[in-house]
């Protein structure tokens, strides 16, 4: 396949994506991996990504030379370019100001990884340093202002200061399609339904006739392992799932027609509402709360799998960019909140691990799903925070509270799927505030709490907008709210992006 050597960008997991949409196998390593190591991969190309430092920086992410002697493809993108320039023999300068956004490319000599690609094309930049010289041997193929397409055609070395793997980069699928066949004759063998196959037969292999458990939370990637893990083994698995009271309005009986009816799954449904509201009870830190209920969670599920005699295997639902963010250069980025899932569990339990889709992203898993038969909204499901209804009922949470939200949450959602916008946005929900209000109603003074209404569009959620969602839509939510759900009288709209603000309220 193709290797990605990871230098940091935001757009790598973009990369990869694209690659393995041509049905090319891609990989995602870090930047520092041993040259011995990746050529043990025996790549077919390898491209180094961009990233947020400077070759000119003393401590800067470089790699071996003799990367580029080993008679493989490689494709500097961004920091790639500037990169393969400096290691070669050229010149990388600090720009004057830097370059963000839509440039056109000026194509001033094609090559093959231009072929097809037409003049004055969209591009997207984001830099501060360029390329000032090229090194021996290379020719310049396209400018932008600045120098933005370089190659050494005869040792097939190709560099581009901007991203062609974003969607604003309007041709940018032609050149690395032309990368990934012309130049790397790389072979289409990434197929999802065989996929399917292959790790059907690894699990049935590597379980055997031993049981295995998992923690389903009705999301979409401990759904989709549970059914594929199901097929491999049926009736050896057994899940586990926790009701913590916190959950979307009717959760556990939705997961339980879904999965346990639906694709009559061994489904072991534990009600531990009771248990996480009174340890709560009267807590209002956000980072505390998290902690409670992490922490809880850990205790019913632990004491739920000990109850299931003989089980050897736990599976998850680890999906490859969970994998790439732990092996990352960064490490893990910076801990605003403690985000680590409440599916989270410690690694000193007792099983051995089971994740069938560790080398999946997000969109493939969604794609296999489908293809094992679950329903189209359930894969295409938002995502939802471990702690839950936890951190989105702001300060102490009792029932009554989570009640109240759940009500106006399940409002929200049904406006979203019947106006089809839901999967128009990335994350939609309610925030219940611990605000009273004055209002009327009627003839009546009410004093009530205050609900905020979230949507937030993002492709990482790393960095995200406030949905522009139509007005006469927000309206039916906002009418149907304070008339359907008793205990909220007033509505707002967050329209607050990230950052500053977080998805979240806590
Ligand atoms: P923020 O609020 O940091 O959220 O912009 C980014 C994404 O992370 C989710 N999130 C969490 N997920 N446990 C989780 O499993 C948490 O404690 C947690 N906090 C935030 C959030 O829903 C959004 O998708």
């Amino acid at each position: 396949g193709i290797i990605i050597l990871d230098f940091g960008s935001q757009y790598n997991q973009l990369i990869g994506r694209r690659i393995r949409e041509m049905e090319v196998y891609s990989e995602i390593i870090p930047f520092n991996t041993p040259l011995e190591d990746i050529l043990a991969k025996q790549p077919k190309g390898i491209i180094l990504s961009g990233g947020p430092s400077s070759v000119n920086a003393e401590d800067a992410n470089l790699v071996e030379k003799a990367l580029f002697e080993q008679g493989i493809p490689v494709f500097g993108i961004c920091y790639g370019m500037q990169l393969t320039a400096h290691l070669l023999g050229g010149k990388v300068d600090k720009g004057q100001k830097g370059e963000y956004g839509k440039a056109n490319l000026e194509i001033v000599k094609e090559n093959a990884l231009l072929n097809g690609v037409s003049q004055n094309s969209v591009v997207w930049m984001s830099h501060f340093d360029e390329v000032s010289a090229l090194p021996e041997g290379f020719e310049l193929n396209a400018k932008s202002g600045v120098i933005a397409g370089i190659s050494n055609p005869e040792k097939n070395i190709y560099g581009v200061q901007f991203h062609p793997e974003v969607s604003h980069s309007e041709e940018g699928g032609k050149m690395l399609e032309n990368f990934v066949f012309n130049i790397c004759k790389a072979e289409k063998n990434w197929k999802l339904t065989s996929y399917i196959d292959t790790t059907v037969a690894a699990i049935k292999e590597k379980v055997g006739d031993q049981k295995v458990i998992l923690g389903l939370s009705g999301g979409v990637d401990s759904s989709v392992a549970a059914v594929l893990i199901q097929k491999a083994i049926g009736d050896q698995l057994t899940c586990i799932f926790v009701d913590t009271g916190l959950l979307r309005k009717d959760e556990a009986k939705k997961v339980m027609e879904n999965y346990g009816e639906h694709f009559n799954m061994n489904i072991k449904l534990v009600d531990a509402a009771d248990r996480f509201l009174s340890k709560l009870a009267g807590v209002d830190d956000p980072e505390q709360k998290r902690k409670i209920i992490g922490n809880e969670f850990i205790a019913v599920f632990d004491e739920e799998s000990h109850k299931i005699e003989g089980a050897k295997f736990l599976a998850q639902g680890t999906i490859y960019p969970d994998v790439i963010e732990s092996q990352s250069v960064k490490g893990p980025s910076a801990v605003i909140k403690s985000h680590h899932n409440v599916g989270g569990l410690p690694e000193d339990m007792d099983f051995e691990l089971l994740e069938p889709l560790r080398e999946l992203f997000k969109d493939e898993v969604r794609k296999v799903g489908e293809e094992l038969g679950i329903p189209h909204h359930l894969v295409y499901r938002h995502p939802f925070p471990g702690p839950g209804l936890g951190i989105r009922v702001l300060g102490a949470v009792d029932a009554d509270k989570v009640r109240i939200l759940q009500e106006a949450d399940d409002i929200f959602i049904e406006e979203l799927y019947k106006n089809d916008l839901y999967e128009k946005v990335s994350q939609a929900f309610v925030v219940l505030l611990p605000v009273k209000s004055v209002g009327v109603m009627g003839d009546e003074r009410t004093y009530e709490y205050t609900a905020v209404v979230r949507s937030a569009n993002t492709i990482d959620f790393m960095t995200a907008t406030w949905s522009r969602l139509p007005y006469e839509f927000l309206d039916t939510v906002s009418s149907r709210i304070i008339n359907e759900v008793r205990g909220i009288n007033r509505v707002a709209y967050d329209i607050s992006s990230k950052p500053p603000a977080t998805i979240e309220w806590e």
